[in-house]
């Protein structure tokens, strides 16, 4: 018998079975095996919210939610924060490798110059209402791209992929943007090219008059860091339903689209705007006790707090409260850090989130830093699916490319009624 291996006694027969460990895994399928009888189905394992199971082997991202750690490809969050631009990491997330600097000039060509849509994108953006959320846009739109680019659907060319890569960590900075300026009014501010992935994107949300837009170099990098910060993280809600979705062959603007719709709940990207809510709601250091008393109460939860796989501090809000003394140097500081700060302090030191182990998250501060750069609060989830979307697309084609995944589908237990006949019209009581 193997040591590296289960023993299970089925009580139910007395029957053992030897089941093998691989990477700290079981093979539910192995379970199976495991029968009343021969007609028997076998064993099945149940874990709703899949908090327990392991839906692929991925090369991507890392995390040690006990200790605090975050890796993209093996290097630390914190390094590539510190030394890297959005788009170079996303190269890294897409390939498994910092890139060369020729590598990263053709990288960063490419993308660049996939950052222009369709005119006729224009026309579908204009049919939304003006007061649409713009997360609501982005995902019509993203999924809209789709009809643009029907080759998208020979999912199994590499080549044909790449191009769609590009197009799609691009276009979706534009069509952001764009959602932006319709809400508000204002025309479509076109990307120009000469400038960084981030500078771009600041030119297309906030230029006006001025002939050529120059980002601040401050808040350029600062959202290069944000961006950083929330372009992978492994199998969280949103990428398990972009792998899902995907894993039916769809094209990947569909897959995107239904990854960006998975991201907007307020449990999950949309929490970053639930947090500014929160913040402006309690509005002042002193209402806070008050507040956390209400959430300890079970009233609601403390936005921003919180995490399936952190137990520990979140090592990206770590890395965004420096960023955020860089971004309120140039803006000056908003009123609300005071509040976060209070909140974060009082929550840490408080039996309910110790004993828990609730820390900030992410969304904690990137939405005070947002607000201060001038994003209205309805644009922090579209601003998590910018930079995501890099993480999205590497775990697609990690999907595809596993020879080991097949559609997903999970099974059930199925409690409902057994078999019943039909019941006409009038015998049918009101239950
Ligand atoms: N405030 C108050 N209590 C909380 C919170 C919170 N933010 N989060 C979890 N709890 C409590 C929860 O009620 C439960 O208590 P009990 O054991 O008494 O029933 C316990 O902590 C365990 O929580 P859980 O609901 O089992 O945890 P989960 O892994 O299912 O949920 C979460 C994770 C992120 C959805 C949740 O913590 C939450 O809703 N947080 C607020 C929303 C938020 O900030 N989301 C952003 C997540 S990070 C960015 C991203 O990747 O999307």
């Amino acid at each position: 018998m193997s040591s590296n291996s289960l023993t299970i006694t089925d009580n139910r027969t007395g029957k053992q079975y030897e089941i093998p460990i691989e990477n700290g895994t079981i093979r539910t399928m192995d379970l199976r095996k495991i029968k009343v009888a021969d007609d028997d189905f076998g064993l099945m394992g149940y874990d709703p919210a899949f908090t327990n199971t392991a839906s692929t082997k991925s090369n991507i991202t890392f995390i040690d939610g006990d200790k605090g750690i975050l890796r993209y490809r093996g290097y630390p969050i914190e390094q590539l924060a510190g030394k890297c631009t959005y788009l170079e990491v996303a190269y890294l997330i897409l390939h498994g490798e910092l890139p060369t600097e020729a590598q990263l000039k053709n990288w960063n060509w490419n993308i660049t110059h996939h950052t222009f849509i369709n005119e006729n994108i224009k026309k579908v953006l204009d049919g939304f209402h003006y007061d649409a959320h713009p997360m609501g846009i982005f995902i019509s739109t993203v999924s809209a791209l789709s009809t643009f680019y029907p080759d998208a659907k020979n999912i199994f060319d590499a080549e044909n992929r790449h191009k769609q890569i590009y197009r799609l960590i691009a276009k979706v900075a534009t069509i952001a943007a764009f959602a932006y300026r319709h809400r508000i009014g204002l025309p479509y501010a076109y990307p120009d090219n000469d400038l960084s992935f981030t500078g771009n994107f600041l030119n297309m949300m906030f230029k006006t008059s001025e002939l050529k837009y120059q980002p601040n170099p401050v808040l350029e990098r600062a959202l290069d860091v944000l961006f950083i910060l929330h372009a992978d993280h492994e199998q969280n809600c949103s990428t398990n339903s972009m792998r899902g979705i995907g894993s039916s062959h769809v094209d990947p603007y569909s897959a995107l689209a239904g990854a960006a719709a998975a991201l907007y709940g307020p449990l999950h990207g949309g929490a970053n705007e639930a947090v500014l809510r929160m913040l402006s709601e309690i509005g002042t250091v002193d209402r806070i006790p008050e507040y956390i008393k209400r959430v300890k109460e079970g009233n609601f939860k403390l936005m921003g707090f919180g995490h399936r796989v952190y137990k520990n501090y979140d090592p990206r809000a770590r890395i965004i409260k420096q960023v955020a003394d860089e971004v309120f140097e140039v803006t000056g500081k908003d009123k609300l850090l005071d509040v976060a700060l209070e909140l974060e302090r009082i929550a840490l030191d408080d039996e309910y989130f110790v004993k828990r182990k609730l820390y900030p998250n992410v969304d904690f501060y990137s939405g005070i830093i947002y607000k201060a750069m001038g994003f209205p609060v309805e644009m922090f989830p579209v601003l998590f699916a910018i930079p995501r979307t890099s993480g999205w697309i590497a775990q697609w084609e990690e999907m595809l490319l596993d020879p080991e995944q097949k559609i997903a589908r999970p099974r059930q237990v199925y409690l409902g009624s057994d078999e019943r006949d039909f019941v006409p019209m009038e015998n049918r009581n009101p239950s």
